[in-house]
């Protein structure tokens, strides 16, 4: 457990399902507070583990690339808990990667472009009129390593978290006097079923081959979604407070190279 420094406050967690989504859904209760989980898919692991922390939680079937649903997700919100503190719009897709600029599907771009960028603008209009109702908030918008550098092979994802740190930063301007803070983090490669996605295949049985990311990385492993995690719970917590509009970097060193 944590030392309730979100006592008595609410989340909003997008793609809380699995992955660093889960882990931070997780780590915001063990601090105190109540959480929405909202992900396409099925979050009942996420919020029985949220249960037996024992801090409330709502699970609502959302896509946020879908305005009417993420504006009713908002609204079961503070229909549940009559608040909103903090947000984590995390839910992403990778979309179909080893494409050069060129070959690129356009299907592909439109998915990953509103998932990934339509997405996080979505949550935030619905988001931020409680936050400025009640004169404060914080929001977490979840971009990439890769909102830095250019990567190969990806371009639609990577344009999608760079356009993230564009909204992040206009959205931390307009609403700064107001009480209202908004950045943007940027995990390195994290253990998920995301990246498992483009690690080497393995035979049945055996671990999935992360070497190729350990090498990449100073540290020289991937992060545990639960290390992202903790700096989710510190961008929502007042310990924060005089931290918006940036892009919060959590790589293992792996941009300092
Ligand atoms: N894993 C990494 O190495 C890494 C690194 C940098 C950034 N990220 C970002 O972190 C976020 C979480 O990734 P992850 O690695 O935990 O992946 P993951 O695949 O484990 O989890 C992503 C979650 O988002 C949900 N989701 C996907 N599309 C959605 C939609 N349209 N609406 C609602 N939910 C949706 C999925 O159902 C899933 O539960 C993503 O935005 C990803 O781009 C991941």
């Amino acid at each position: 457990m944590g030392q309730g420094k979100l006592d008595g406050r609410v989340a909003i967690v997008t793609g809380a399902a699995a992955g660093i989504g889960q882990a931070a859904a997780i780590a915001l209760a063990a601090e105190g507070a109540d959480v929405t989980l909202a992900d396409v898919a099925d979050c009942g692991d996420t919020a029985r583990r949220i249960t037996e922390l024992g801090r409330r939680t709502l699970a609502v079937k959302c896509d946020v690339s879908n305005g009417a649903e993420v504006r009713s997700m908002v609204d079961q919100t503070l229909e549940a808990f009559g608040r909103l503190d903090c947000a984590f719009n995390n839910a992403g897709t990778a979309g179909v990667a080893d494409q050069v600029v060129h070959e690129a599907d356009e299907d592909d771009w439109d998915d990953v472009l509103a998932t990934n960028l339509k997405g996080v603008w979505l949550c935030m209009k619905y988001q931020l009129p409680p936050m400025l109702a009640q004169g404060h908030g914080s929001i977490v918008n979840g971009a990439s390593a890769a909102s830095m550098i250019g990567i190969a092979n990806n371009g639609a994802y990577i344009a999608s978290k760079h356009g993230i740190i564009g909204i992040t930063k206009t959205a931390a301007l307009e609403y700064a006097a107001q009480g209202v803070r908004v950045n943007a983090l940027c995990p390195g490669p994290t253990r998920t079923a995301m990246m498992a996605r483009f690690l080497p295949a393995l035979p049945d049985g055996v671990p999935v081959d992360e070497s190729v990311y350990a090498n990449m990385v100073p540290i020289g492993r991937m992060a545990d979604p639960a290390e992202i995690a903790h700096s989710v719970v510190w961008l929502c917590t007042d310990d924060s407070t005089y931290m918006t509009g940036h892009a919060f970097v959590i790589d293992g060193g792996l941009l300092s190279r």
